[in-house]
């Protein structure tokens, strides 16, 4: 069986890939440092999976371990590399942590596959790389123009796609980006979603936490944008579907005659949700309220952006399955377990 290796295992959007890798018959071997998560995931993934994978503590920073990881688990045929540090406003606080553990991470993973002949490289890149979009920009295409991202966090993933695709010019290996929008929701068993970080800022996890009483309410940022409602447009896209766009891609992968191949593709559902519409989704789908006031806009925020989804359906067959409504109602399911795991409450 193949042996698919994927970093970040641990984390949010890589906990759903295990699941959708084993799912598709792949053998998955799981690494991550839990800087960001908690071992105890390889067991909630087993409730899903009836098995628990094999996994690792590894810091990927640490080359030396890196390889002789590459040594021990022989015949890994890909690497699918969630593994990076992604607040954006820890990013700006210490853009050297960030720095240091997302490229060097990429690196080691890279030199790691020309060494051990890993031919198989799919990569977490981020609509960040496309920094601020103008209204005429939209929706965006792989096409439309890189800008400098916003943040340290976003350069990481602007320059983990270069590195890789002049590492693909040279070596035997083919690498697909895949840049999510805003990922949200969780798996529908409520078993793995996303741990809540240091810092919450994201506006899914306010909602669920506002509606839980876990924080008494949230802010939206901004009620003054030029959108139809005054709030900021995301592209929301369910976990779940992100990451079956990596088995998707795998397989794509695999197919490509040439042995050196690079390219990138956006994941999100092509749809522009508000804020205002965000929230009265959540209501809609779980019928609980979640409280809010409107306050002032946050540094570096975008007024709108969205993606077009039609390259990943093109190239991959790819489609989301979930509506906004079902990554409302997932979300919410998690919040529940959260409670359950003792974890309601942010550890700030
Ligand atoms: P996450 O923090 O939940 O998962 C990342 C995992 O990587 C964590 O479990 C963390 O412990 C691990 N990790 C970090 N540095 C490591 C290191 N040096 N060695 C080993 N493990 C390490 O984040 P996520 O939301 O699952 O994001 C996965 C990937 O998708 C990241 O690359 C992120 O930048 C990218 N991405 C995320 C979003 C989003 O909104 N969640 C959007 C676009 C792109
Ligand atoms: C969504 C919308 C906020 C919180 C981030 C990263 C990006 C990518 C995806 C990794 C915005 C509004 C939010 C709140 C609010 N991640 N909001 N009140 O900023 O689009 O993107 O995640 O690659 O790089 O920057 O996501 O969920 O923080 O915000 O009104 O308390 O919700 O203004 O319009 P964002 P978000």
């Amino acid at each position: 069986m193949k042996k698919v290796l994927i970093t970040g295992a641990a984390g949010y959007i890589g906990s759903h890939a295990v699941v959708d890798f084993h799912n598709a018959g792949y053998e998955v071997i799981g690494v991550d440092n839990y800087l960001n998560s908690e071992e105890g995931t390889y067991k909630r993934i087993a409730q899903i999976t009836g098995k628990e994978i094999a996994h690792h503590n590894i810091d990927l920073r640490d080359k030396k371990a890196v390889f002789s990881l590459f040594k021990s688990e022989k015949d890994i045929d890909a690497v699918v590399h969630f593994a990076a540090l992604k607040s954006v406003p820890d990013s700006v606080d210490n853009p050297i942590f960030c720095f240091d553990n997302n490229n060097n991470s990429t690196l080691n993973l890279a030199d790691a596959c020309s060494q051990f002949g890993v031919k198989h490289f799919i990569f977490s890149s981020s609509c960040s790389v496309y920094g601020n979009v103008t209204a005429d920009q939209l929706p965006v295409t792989e096409e439309t123009q890189l800008k400098r991202p916003e943040s340290p966090y976003g350069y990481t993933k602007q320059n983990g796609e270069e590195m890789l695709h002049y590492f693909s010019d040279v070596k035997d290996v083919k690498i697909m980006a895949l840049r999510y929008f805003n990922p949200v929701g969780a798996h529908p068993s409520g078993e793995i979603g996303e741990l809540p970080a240091k810092r919450v800022n994201n506006l899914v996890p306010v909602i669920t936490q506002s509606a839980a009483g876990v924080i008494d309410a949230f802010t939206v940022f901004g009620s003054d944008w030029k959108t139809r409602d005054g709030s900021c447009i995301r592209d929301y896209i369910h976990v779940s579907d992100i990451a079956s766009a990596h088995t998707l891609a795998y397989e794509f992968l695999k197919k490509q005659d040439d042995e050196k191949f690079f390219d990138v593709i956006n994941l999100g559902s092509g749809e522009g949700v508000s804020v205002f519409e965000a929230i009265k989704a959540f209501e809609r789908a779980t019928g609980v309220r979640a409280p809010y006031k409107v306050g002032d806009r946050r540094d570096g925020d975008v007024e709108s952006i969205y993606s077009n989804p039609q390259k990943a359906k093109e190239v991959l067959g790819w489609e989301p399955k979930f509506d906004i409504e079902d990554m409302m109602a997932s979300a919410w399911k998690w919040q529940q377990k959260l409670k359950e795991l003792g974890m309601a409450v942010h550890k700030l």
